[in-house]
C-alpha cells in the first residue's frame, strides 16, 4: 500500500508584528533591505541617513513610520534622534564604511577620526539604545568576515573587525536584558560594494561566483534575513554571526 503523502501548509503570523525597528543607515544597501523585510513581517520602521532625499525614497518604499536625515557619527544629532523616539523593539546599525589604505599612504589627521567612527557609533548607540530599546529587544551591528586575513591596506579594517566581536559581548553584559549582536559579512552586493568597486563589479561578482563554496554571491537580503532571524530569536546575545557564503575560507 502507498503511503498517503499529506501536504501541509504552515501558517504563521508576521514575525514582528506590532514591532518598532530603527534603522540607522537604513536608505540604501543591507539597511534599506532589512527595512524591506521587517516592515513585510509586520514591523514599524523608522529610517535615518544622511541624504534627505535617498531617506524619503526608501521611507515611501517601506512605509516608514518616520524619517531622520542625520549623520551618525553626530552624537549630538544620534542623542536628539533617540530623545525623541517612543520605545522601540530593535535596532540595526549599517551606517559608515571601511577605510583602505597602505601605511605609507595614511593621512593621520583624516584617520584619527575613522579609527574611532565604528566603535564610537557602536558605543554612542548603545548608550541610547540602552533606555529606548524594551527587554528583549536587540540591538545589531554590521561588522566583516574580510578584516580577519591579514592583507596590506587592511591595517584599520582588521583593527576594527578584530574589535566589534569584543564590543559586542561586552555590552551584551552591560545593556541586559536589551540584547546585542554583530553580523559579520563579506562581500554583499550592495551599493558600497559597487562603489568601491567601479568597474571591477562583474568582474569581482563573477569570482565570488567561481570560488566561494556557496557558487554565488551574497546579497543584502541574505543578510536582511539574519538580521530578522536575530531581532525574533531571543536566546541570542552578545555574539558574532558571520554570512560571507565561506568567503573567509578560501582564497576569494
Ligand atoms: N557591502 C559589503 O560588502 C559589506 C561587507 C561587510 C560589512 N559591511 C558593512 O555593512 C554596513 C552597510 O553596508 P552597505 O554595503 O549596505 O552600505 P551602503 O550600500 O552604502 O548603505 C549604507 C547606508 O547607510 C547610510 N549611511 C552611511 N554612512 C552614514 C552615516 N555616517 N550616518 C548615517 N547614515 C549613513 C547610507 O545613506 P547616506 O549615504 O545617505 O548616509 C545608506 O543608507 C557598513 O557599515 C559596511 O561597512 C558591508
Amino acid at each position: 500500500m502507498n503511503a498517503a503523502i499529506t501536504v501541509s501548509h504552515i501558517e504563521r503570523d508576521p514575525e514582528l508584528l506590532g514591532q518598532t525597528v530603527v534603522v540607522i543607515g537604513g536608505s540604501a544597501g543591507i539597511g534599506l533591505e532589512t527595512a524591506r523585510r521587517a516592515s513585510a513581517e509586520g514591523a514599524k520602521v523608522i529610517l535615518t541617513g544622511r541624504s534627505p532625499e535617498r531617506l524619503q525614497r526608501a521611507a515611501s518604499e517601506v512605509h516608514a513610520l518616520s524619517t531622520t536625515a542625520l549623520d551618525a557619527t553626530d552624537s549630538v544629532a544620534l542623542d536628539r534622534f533617540f530623545r525623541d523616539l517612543p520605545t522601540i523593539d530593535h535596532v540595526m546599525v549599517t551606517a559608515g564604511r571601511p577605510y583602505y589604505g597602505r601605511l605609507a599612504d595614511m593621512d593621520f589627521a583624516k584617520i584619527r577620526g575613522l579609527i574611532g567612527e565604528h566603535i564610537l557609533l557602536a558605543l554612542y548607540v548603545a548608550r541610547n539604545a540602552a533606555n529606548k530599546v524594551r527587554p528583549g529587544g536587540t540591538l545589531i551591528f554590521m561588522g566583516g568576515t574580510g578584516g580577519r586575513r591579514p592583507a596590506i591596506g587592511m591595517s584599520i579594517v582588521s583593527a576594527v573587525t578584530a574589535a566589534l566581536p569584543a564590543l559586542t559581548a561586552n555590552l551584551a553584559l552591560e545593556i541586559a536584558p536589551v540584547r546585542v549582536n554583530l553580523i559579520a559579512a563579506g562581500f554583499v552586493d550592495t551599493p558600497l560594494s559597487a562603489e568601491l568597486l567601479g568597474d571591477q563589479l562583474e568582474k569581482r561578482r563573477n569570482q565570488l561566483r567561481t570560488t566561494l563554496p556557496i557558487g554565488r554571491v551574497v546579497g543584502p537580503a541574505d543578510v536582511a534575513a539574519l538580521a530578522i532571524h536575530i531581532m525574533t530569536n531571543t536566546a541570542l546575545t552578545g555574539a558574532t554571526y558571520d554570512i560571507d557564503g565561506g568567503q573567509q575560507f578560501v582564497a576569494a
